[in-house]
Formats: C-alpha cells, structure tokens, sequence
C-alpha cells in the first residue's frame, strides 16, 4: 500500500528523540518537507529516560574529538534554550549553575587533579576546591568529601520539556510528525535511498536520517549499518523540596543532577543487557550506592520513581554523525552518555549534510565508514 502524499517529501526522519527532532526543526525552517516518523511516541526512549546532563568537562576525555564536538554542543544549548522558549512558550530550565564533581578517596583526587591540570592547559573554565569549600557550595553533601572540582560551564536541562519544546517548534516550523509507525528499512532505487518502509507503507523521499537512537543499526537495507548496541542506564528520581542541591553534582562513580520541580535524578548504570530497560535490583542498588556516596542525606528521602534507558553506545565510545553508505543515507546517532548534550547539535549537522551543506565540524572522527573494516 502506497502512503498518502503527504506523508511522502523532502526529508524523512527517523526517530522522533531529540537528535530527530532537532534535524526536523532546522529541516522545517530551511523550508524542507520534513515528516519525523517514530515508532512509539516522541520523545519515547533515551531522549526522556536520560537525567539532562550537559557535561563534557566531566564526561569527555583529553585530545578526544568529542570534547571539541561537546563544548560546541553546550554552547548550543545556551543559544537553544531561550529561542525554544520564546518560539513556543515552553521553558527547558536550562541550569544557571554548573557543576561540582566531589572526591571522597585518594584516587579519586588524583583523577580529579588530572582532568584539572589538562582542562586548565586547554583554557577551560575550571576550579579546585578544598572539602570546605565543598560543603559551602552544597552543604548537603557527605561531610567525608576530601576535595572537589567545580565546573562553572558544565549544568543540566529537563530533557523532558526540551523533546516537548523542540517537537513543538518543529510543528510550529511546518515539519510532520508521525507516530506510532515503525520504520523497518531502507527504500533503495538505482543505487541511492528513495525512502523508507513502514509496516505495509512505503515513505518516500530522496533523503533519509537514521535518528533511531540504540535501534540504528536495524534499519533493513543500509549496506554499512551503525554498530550501534544498547547501554542500559538505570535512574532513581527522589522526591523533595526544596531542592537537596544547587549543582550537578558528581563523583567518578556518578551523579545527582537537581530538576527545577524539586526532584533529584540519580544515576547511573552502564549495562551490555540487549533491548531491556527492565528496573532490576542490582541496578537500583548501584546507583542508590552512588546517591547517598554523594548525599548521605537522601536516605531518608522518598524515592518518587525509578526507571532505565538505552544509550546508543558504539565500539570506540564516539558517535555517528554524517553520510552514509547510500546517497541519500544520514547518520545521526551513537551519542552515548552525551545524548541530551549533542542531541540539538547532532540533529541540525543532520539537517545541514540533508540540505547539502557543508557541516560546521569535521565530521571525520564520527563516520561511519571507520567501522567498515571491522565487518570485512
Ligand atoms: N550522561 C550520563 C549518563 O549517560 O549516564
């Protein structure tokens, strides 16, 4: 059964996370008929089961070419946060304060005193703080704290209201958004892509993006698919206000990252489990360790929710962003721990290469073709 026109056009996205959805509001501006297509609902998988954290002094290593990508991706979002809200009316609660990553063992200040030494040599912002100083920023933190880092740049956004905002200035911007519709592979003609296959249905459109988050690699018919493999995180949501904490607060084990409502995300686990977002003991017990490592204080506070999610994790620990083996063929995807962080940037690069524009970044460390020889 052929699809009605209108569901045919320009670009076809699919996934309708955060990588989509931005690829589809850039696309939509640019005056591209765009339709997103998700299987579930928007937002469904990592894009909402992710704590918000926008953090690549804390997450990326030193000389990875993702640090240059992610400090770019932060930077975006502050630029992001404020046109979304005055677009749609809908507030992101993009943090005004940074983050503190505490020490509470000999190693740990070590590591801590290494990230310092490489971040201050590539003039990032930066701080050491002694275990006073600490527990003056946050006084709610384990009185055995021996050091600490803080991070003025690194913070957290509600991820949920920003996959609300961006789907609603992507509507607003005249892209479609089609849910509840699989997409299961690739429609290929004379060598180049003409669409895709959902369910019974054919999409056509001469360009298509692979915004399928851990699912990426399944899209039937790319000759060269993302080794994309799902990375389950579980996350404890406690429930109190006002809020236990001003910061992002992490150690190397994990993290707390205070929402706007008053709730405190903690997280979190980093499990090879195949396509299972089950909520397991061990991986509540885990990340309640981390917690009340960082915040002996929460033990008696209630624990309001918990649930897990996939990262798309790929061999290297980079993501995939660029052509793919298929004119026509975009990847955007593999974004890992740092998925709320490069979502927005990741998604409009997509739109760019979509339109035929050259990308803003080198995009060599992230193609896919890098993993081609590894299936020969
Ligand atoms: N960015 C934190 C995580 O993936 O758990």
């Amino acid at each position: 059964m052929a699809a009605p026109a209108a569901l045919d056009g320009d670009v076809i996205v699919v996934g309708g996370g955060i990588v989509g959805l931005s690829a589809a509001r850039a696309l939509a501006a640019a005056g591209a008929r765009t339709v997103v297509v998700e299987r579930q609902r928007v937002g469904a998988e990592a894009s909402t089961a992710a704590a918000g954290m926008l953090a690549p002094q804390a997450e990326a290593e030193e000389g990875s070419p993702l640090l240059e990508l992610a400090l770019r991706a932060r930077d975006h979002h502050s630029a992001l946060a404020p046109a979304l809200e005055a677009e749609t009316g809908l507030t992101v609660d993009l943090a005004g304060r940074g983050l503190i990553e505490l020490a509470f063992t000999a190693e740990d200040r070590r590591r801590l005193a290494a990230r310092r030494e490489w971040q201050v040599r590539r003039g990032l912002a930066v701080e050491a703080l002694g275990p006073a100083e600490v527990r003056e920023a946050e006084p709610n933190v384990n009185p055995e704290v021996c050091g600490g880092l803080y991070v003025p740049g690194d913070r957290c956004v509600d991820n949920v209201r920003l996959v609300r905002a961006l789907a609603a200035s992507a509507v607003a911007r005249g892209a479609s958004i089609v849910t509840g519709r699989p997409v299961t592979g690739l429609v290929v003609e004379n060598g180049r892509v003409a669409g895709v296959t959902a369910a019974a249905e054919v999409l056509r459109a001469p360009v298509v993006i692979n915004a399928m988050g851990a699912w990426a690699g399944l899209l039937a018919g790319d000759p060269l698919p993302p080794p994309v493999e799902p990375v389950r995180g579980h996350i404890v949501a406690f429930d109190m206000a006002p809020a236990l904490l001003r910061h992002v607060v992490c150690s190397p084990r994990g993290y707390l990252v205070p929402r706007a409502d008053g709730r405190t995300l903690a997280g979190s686990t980093t499990e090879r489990a195949g396509f299972d977002k089950t909520v397991t003991a061990a991986g509540l017990r885990a990340v309640l360790a981390i917690a009340l490592e960082i915040a002996p204080v929460l033990a008696d506070v209630r624990v309001a929710d918990s649930w897990a999610g996939l990262r798309p994790g790929t061999p290297d620990g980079l993501p995939v962003i660029g052509p793919g083996a298929l004119p026509g063929l975009i990847h955007a995807t593999g974004l890992y721990r740092n998925g709320i962080l490069l979502g927005p940037l990741a998604g409009e690069i997509a739109a760019a290469l979509a339109r035929g524009l050259p990308p803003p970044v080198d995009l060599a460390p992230f193609a896919v073709t890098r993993f081609a020889a590894a299936r020969r």
